[in-house]
C-alpha cells in the first residue's frame, strides 16, 4: 500500500532522510519510532506529499508521490487522513464544524454532511459535545474530534504524528485503543510516529526505528522486543547486567509457549542448577510475550540448548558481558 525504497531527502544540504526503505501492507498499524530529530515527521509528510524528496520512490496506492500533480495530490490526500499531537483543530469552529470542515471543502450538500458527522460522532463517542468549542474540551475529546476529521472522508491511510504525546497515560491507552478499534473495524492502514515505546508495545504490528535519518533495526513487534538490536536496546533504555562466569543464555518465548512449565521442566528434567539473571514480560499487542536470561555451568550449555530447541522456545547464547 506504501511501497518506501531508497528514500532520501534533504533540506539545503543537510540530508534528513537517507536510504529509507518500508513496505507497510493494507491493514497494518506501522509505527515509525525514534528521538526527536531523526526525520519521523518529515517521513510522514513525504507519504501525504507534503514534502517532497530528492531520491528514492515512494509509491502510495501504486502512485510515485513525486510524479503526482496538484489534481493529483489533492485526490491522493482525500485517502489520507492525519492527526498531530496538538489536534490543529479551529478554535472558532464547534466540534460540529470542525468534522465538518473537510466535507465542505469537498463540496458535499449539508444534508450528507449531518449524516456523516453524526455517524463520526457516534463512532468517537461525542454525540452529546457537537455544539461544543475545543476549548470546552479535554485533551482526549479533542484528539478524538480530530480523529474524526481524518475520518471524515473515508480515507484508507491515517497518519498519526505524536497523537498521543500530550495525553496522560490513561487517555493515551483510550486514544490507542480508539485507533485500533478504526483499524479493525474499517480496515484503515495506520502509520504511526511516536517516541514513545508503550504506543508501539500497544498497538504496533511492525515497526521501524528512526535514528538520524536512517533506519536502524526493523521487524515485527515481538521480534523488536524481544531480540532487539543494540540500537533498539540503547533507544528503550535497557541496560543487561549479566555475570561473567558461566554461559548466558536468553530464551524468549513466543505467545503460544509457556514460560513457566518449561523453566520447571528444564530444572526437573536435566537436574542441574540455573540461576535466573533477567527476565522480562511484555504485553505485546494483546499477547503477552517473556524473555528470560539463565545463566548455566559451561559443561550443561548443550544439554541446556538441546531443551530449549524442543521446547519451541527460541534462545540466543550471550557471549560477552556487557
Ligand atoms: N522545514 C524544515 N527546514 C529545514 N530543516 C527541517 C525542516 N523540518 C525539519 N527539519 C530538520 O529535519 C530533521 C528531522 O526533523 P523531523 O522530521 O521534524 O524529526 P522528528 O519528527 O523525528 O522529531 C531535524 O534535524 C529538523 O531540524
Ligand atoms: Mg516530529
Amino acid at each position: 500500500m506504501i511501497e518506501i525504497n531508497n528514500l532520501s531527502k534533504s533540506y539545503g544540504k543537510n540530508e534528513v532522510l537517507s536510504g529509507i526503505s518500508a513496505h507497510i501492507k493494507k491493514g497494518e498499524i506501522f509505527a515509525i519510532v525514534g528521538h526527536s530529530g531523526a526525520g519521523k515527521s518529515t517521513l510522514l509528510r513525504c507519504i501525504n506529499g507534503l514534502e517532497d524528496y530528492q531520491d528514492g520512490s515512494l509509491k502510495v496506492f501504486d502512485k510515485e508521490i513525486s510524479q503526482l500533480n496538484e489534481q493529483g495530490l489533492r485526490e491522493l490526500r482525500k485517502d489520507i487522513g492525519m492527526i498531530f499531537q496538538h489536534f490543529a483543530l479551529m478554535s472558532r469552529k464547534t466540534v460540529f464544524d470542525n468534522i465538518a470542515m473537510p466535507l465542505r471543502v469537498w463540496g458535499y450538500d449539508e444534508k450528507a454532511i449531518k449524516i456523516r458527522v453524526d455517524e463520526l460522532l457516534e463512532l468517537i463517542g461525542l454525540k452529546d459535545k457537537s455544539r461544543n468549542y475545543p476549548s470546552q474540551l479535554s485533551g482526549g475529546q479533542k484528539q478524538r474530534v480530530a480523529i474524526a476529521r481524518a475520518l471524515a472522508l473515508s480515507p484508507k491511510i491515517l497518519l498519526s504524528d505524536e497523537a498521543t504525546s500530550a495525553l496522560d497515560p490513561n487517555t493515551t491507552k483510550q486514544i490507542l485503543s480508539l485507533l485500533k478499534e478504526i483499524n479493525e473495524r474499517l480496515g484503515i492502514t495506520i502509520v504511526l510516529v511516536t517516541h514513545e515505546m508503550e504506543v508501539v508495545k500497544n498497538i504496533a504490528n511492525r515497526a521501524i526505528l528512526l535514528e538520524q535519518g536512517l533506519i536502524t533495526n526493523s521487524g515485527s513487534i515481538v521480534e523488536l522486543f524481544l531480540n532487539p538490536n543494540k540500537n533498539m536496546k540503547n533507544f528503550l533504555g535497557e541496560e543487561e547486567i549479566l555475570p561473567n562466569t558461566g554461559v548466558n543464555i536468553k530464551i524468549f518465548f513466543p505467545p503460544n509457549v509457556a514460560m513457566h512449565s518449561i523453566i520447571t521442566n528444564m530444572a526437573r528434567e536435566l537436574d542441574i542448577d540455573f540461576n535466573i539473571v533477567w527476565g522480562k514480560l511484555e504485553k505485546l499487542g494483546g499477547s503477552v510475550l517473556g524473555s528470560l536470561v539463565i545463566n548455566v555451568e559451561p559443561k550443561y550449555e548443550l544439554k541446556v540448548e538441546e531443551f530449549i530447541k524442543n521446547s519451541g522456545a527460541l534462545y540466543e547464547i550471550i557471549k560477552e558481558s556487557k
